[in-house]
């Protein structure tokens, strides 16, 4: 894995201060404690290609070895041309494999990593390997109930055979989908409009579908027992995270859901308190990453799972995890997967305290600055950082970007 975000920060105390709102709303109320901020060098394509660069580095893998780039965006830069040809180009990658995006909102980098994993369980991939990349730049409209819930980051993975970090459970996962409008951005619009409540709503009722397929396909795989509750089987379970509380209201769905098969097992008088502690044992340790980056759409739910390998890496070797991928609109799916036996090396590479310490705070009159700014014809004044890119502007209709030379 690799993981790239903006190289400046707001903390949403300040936010909540200028907007007239009790700061443990944001904190408590959301779990939300800072959000990236995207300066105008710094756009989808670049973060997928410095995501995509650390990756390789850290996989140590020959760009050779790759049949495929998929990346998942649901902000691209252009209506035809995809994100992941500029990543091609910048990354400097071989001619002869698959380039091509991924779009279902929040689920559009699930979508690319299963045609990934799917590509190489098949044995069409014939021993290449995939990059599988999801970039997004999370924007809504200013003072609006969304705005404390923005980020923006890209994660990239590498997906090959003998997997280092983490192997799916191919074949084992469900999914859900309805035609929904909680969130949608209309062609031509900067932020995207949301039905915030029924947002939530949404999720959960996907989540439920999506958990309880997984569960019937888990069990007749043999990869679950009836002795304890389905949940508690996995040692963690990461959710997608637009602000960490949703994956607290998320583990409490599963629980219930739970409910189905366990009435008997289950104190429902305890319940509550279960949930918390389980929450507190499952999927807490995967949140601190995301709660200092904020929403990055396609890749939040593998920046939970970085966090989470970037904790606990040695402790969970060997053991099972849950994942969640949820896009609005909408459609989402319930997957598991073991971690790998070299997940320590790999979490070490990926250096995830070093991205988040290189960054810099910002305040509130810097932030409004930037989000004034008409992004993207102007482009970014800013060098990239040694080993990153910088999108430097529109010339003739073509974007424009530079690469550090180190
Ligand atoms: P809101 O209406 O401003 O917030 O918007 P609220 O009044 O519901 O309060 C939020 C929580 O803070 C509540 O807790 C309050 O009690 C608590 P809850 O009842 O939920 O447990 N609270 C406080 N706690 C402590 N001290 C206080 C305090 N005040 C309040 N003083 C909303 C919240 C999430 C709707 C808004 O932020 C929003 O619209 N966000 C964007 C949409 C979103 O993230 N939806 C999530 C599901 S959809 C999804 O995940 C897909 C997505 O990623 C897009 C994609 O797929 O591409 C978004």
């Amino acid at each position: 894995m690799g993981v790239a975000i903006p190289r400046r920060y707001l903390d949403l105390g300040d936010l909540a201060i200028a907007r007239g709102v009790d700061p443990l709303k944001f904190t408590l109320g959301l779990g939300a404690r800072e959000m990236a901020i995207a300066d105008p060098s710094e756009d989808t394509v670049s973060l997928a290609a410095e995501a995509g660069r650390r990756a390789l580095a850290a996989a140590r893998l020959e760009p050779s070895k790759l049949g495929m780039l998929v990346v998942g965006t649901e902000t691209g830069v252009d209506h035809s041309k995809p994100v992941s040809s500029y990543v091609h180009g910048l990354l400097e990658l071989p001619r002869a494999m698959r380039v091509y995006d991924t779009q279902h909102a929040c689920y559009g980098g699930t979508a690319g990593l299963w045609a990934a994993v799917e590509w190489i369980a098949s044995g069409a991939a014939a021993g290449r390997a995939a990059l599988v990349i999801c970039s997004d730049i999370a924007r809504y409209g200013l003072a609006t109930a969304g705005e404390p819930t923005q980020g923006a980051g890209a994660v990239a993975m590498v997906i090959a055979e003998n997997p280092a970090m983490l192997a799916i459970d191919v074949g084992i996962s469900g999914a859900s989908s309805t035609h929904v409008h909680d969130f949608w951005r209309p062609l031509g619009h900067r932020v995207a409009e949301v039905d915030g409540h029924y947002s939530v709503q949404c999720y959960l009722d996907a989540l439920a579908g999506a958990y309880r397929g997984w569960k019937e396909r888990a069990r007749a795989a043999g990869l679950l027992h009836t002795a304890t509750l389905a949940s508690e089987q996995l040692a963690r379970v990461c959710y997608h995270v637009p602000f960490c509380k949703m994956a607290k209201k998320a583990h409490v769905q599963v629980r219930r859901c739970d409910l189905d098969d366990a009435r008997t097992l289950w104190d429902v008088a305890g319940e509550e308190a279960s949930a918390a502690a389980a929450f507190r044992g499952q999927v807490e340790p995967s949140l601190v990453a995301c709660s200092r980056i904020g929403n990055i759409y396609t890749g939040s739910l593998y920046l939970a799972l970085a966090g989470l390998l970037d904790r606990d890496a040695a402790r969970l070797r060997g053991q099972r995890v849950g994942l969640f991928s949820y896009g609005s609109g909408c459609t989402s799916e319930f997957f598991s997967g073991s971690v790998g036996p070299r997940v320590v090396e790999r979490v070490r590479a990926l250096d995830l305290a070093g991205v988040l310490a290189a960054r810099e705070r910002i305040d509130f009159g810097e932030y409004e600055r930037i989000m004034a700014l008409n992004v993207p014809a102007g482009g970014g004044n800013q060098s990239p950082r040694p080993g990153s890119f910088a999108f430097t502007g529109v010339e003739d209709h073509r974007r424009q970007y530079a690469r550090s030379s180190s």
